[in-house]
């Protein structure tokens, strides 16, 4: 999901623009206006939020159907509270390679998402797939805190 937040809080920036120029983006024999862009971004947005083929969140805690087995130590790991024993850093393997849903929820990460196929095989060994990353999160807070206000 890396590109696509990334590029949808482009759009959705330089759909503003556009607006507030009073422009639009010639492309061949259409025309892009700012609704357009807008709503490709939010169609972007709507697609990790779990409309898509899948009918998969790709954010962790949202709806019912979301990734269980993110890569992600601190929600693969049992909590202190469950096991106050020090885990060495090779000790992880036994949780990492676990088919178990992750103890922890690490509520709103978006996960790398499908693969090429659509498909998402929620595996922590599918790191593309299913690891959180600031990169991924940090643009989609833009284009979620534009919506909440512009639904
Ligand atoms: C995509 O993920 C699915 C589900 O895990 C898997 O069966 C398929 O082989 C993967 N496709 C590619 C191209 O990696």
């Amino acid at each position: 999901m890396q590109h696509v937040t990334s590029l949808s809080f482009l759009l959705l920036a330089y759909s503003n623009y556009l607006s507030h120029a009073n422009k639009v983006v010639p492309c061949g024999e259409r025309t892009a206006s700012p609704a357009l862009l807008k709503q490709l971004a939010k169609r972007q947005v709507n697609y990790i939020l779990g409309d898509n083929p899948l009918g998969l969140s790709y954010m962790v805690g949202y709806g019912s159907r979301f990734p269980r087995r993110i890569h992600h130590r601190g929600s693969s790991l049992p909590s202190v509270a469950a096991h106050p024993a020090r885990i060495g850093c090779k000790a992880g393997s036994r949780y990492f390679l676990s088919p178990n849903p992750n103890p922890n929820l690490l509520v709103g990460a978006v996960v790398g998402g499908p693969n090429i196929s659509d498909a998402f095989p929620d595996s922590r060994p599918y790191f593309q797939e299913s690891e959180p990353t600031t990169y991924i999160n940090a643009p989609l807070v833009g284009l979620l805190a534009f919506f909440s206000v512009h639904p």
